[in-house]
């Protein structure tokens, strides 16, 4: 069954991708970006299945313009990917206020801008599926990723409410959560000033390892974004994608990790209960 889709990000990586092969496969797609020429070879080959805007995800304004436009020029639109965002890599000390500012802007304001702009919409036409592009570093966290885990985080709980709130309008949400993939990231990650007290601690082994190419990228961009296509297709769509090995496994570790220290602490969790409360049972 052809779609619509509308896309944010799209003049590289996943972006691209995606509309690559929605359109390949008969779909059509508003692919939103901020340099629309970046399309210029896909609007010529697609026509008026490829529907094309410029949109800078930080200017909630001009997100609602290009929303509202979308949806007037195509009807219905069924999924909405809030793909746009970037890295940045420094110590929380090293990192500017400025380039924490643009971080915190794009990957969690801006999508919180798309899913606010699309909601009446997908409310009115009574469907709808939102894919939120996170990353394993949604749910994990790394010495000098401090501040994209800030956004990835943040945008992660956010979907959670929203999730549970569009539910019963019929309307859908996933978090993807992509592994290290080679696409436009690496050369789009923001750094900073390296600041020599960090140099030999895990901040900077990590940095060096990122800045010198010994950071394994072990995905394929292309099979991620098949599995985002896959996934609306199979009409199975949970709360959160995992998608790589080092998603998976990392996550994982993280999630094991969490739950043995939340239950180390059951005690002490439940001896601030006041005495009058007879507190439910718990599962540990
Ligand atoms: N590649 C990975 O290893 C990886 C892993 C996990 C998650 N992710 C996530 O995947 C998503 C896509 O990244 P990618 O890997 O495909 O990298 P990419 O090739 O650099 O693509 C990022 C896209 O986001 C756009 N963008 C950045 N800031 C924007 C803004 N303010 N407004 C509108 N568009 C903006 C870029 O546009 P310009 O060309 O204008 O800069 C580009 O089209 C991001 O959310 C990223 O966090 C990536």
């Amino acid at each position: 069954m052809a779609r619509t889709w509308f896309i944010t990000g799209t003049s590289s990586g996943f972006g691209r991708g995606l509309t690559e092969q929605l359109l390949a496969r008969g779909d059509r797609v508003a692919a939103t970006l901020r340099r629309p020429e970046a399309l210029d070879d896909l609007r010529a080959a697609h026509g008026e299945r490829l529907w094309v805007a410029r949109l800078d995800v930080t200017d909630a304004e001009q997100v609602r313009g290009v929303v509202d436009e979308a949806f007037a020029a195509l009807g219905t639109i069924d999924v909405v990917v809030n793909n746009a965002g970037f890295g940045i890599i420094a110590s929380v000390e090293e990192a500017t206020d400025e380039q924490i500012r643009q971080v915190i802007d794009t990957n969690l304001l801006g999508s919180i801008h798309v899913i606010r702009a699309a909601l009446p919409h997908l409310r009115a036409q009574g469907h709808g599926h939102i894919l939120q592009v996170s990353s394993a570093g949604g749910q994990t966290a790394y010495p000098s990723f401090g501040y994209y885990h800030a956004s990835k985080w943040g945008i992660e709980g956010f979907c959670e409410t929203v999730a549970r709130e569009i539910e019963p309008f019929g309307i859908g949400l996933t978090i993807v959560e992509p592994g290290a993939t080679p696409t436009g990231f690496g050369s789009a990650l923001t750094t900073s000033a390296a600041m020599p007290e960090y140099d030999r601690t895990p901040a900077g082994e990590i940095r060096r390892a990122v800045e010198n190419g010994t950071f394994q990228l072990a995905n394929d961009p292309a099979k991620i974004t098949r599995a985002m296509i896959d996934l609306i297709e199979s009409g199975d769509t949970p709360l959160r994608l995992p998608l790589g090995a080092d998603t998976y496994n990392h996550v994982r570790a993280s999630l094991v990790a969490r739950l043995a220290e939340h239950d180390a602490h059951r005690d002490a969790a439940l001896s601030v209960v006041r005495d009058d409360v007879t507190v439910a049972s718990t599962t540990a």
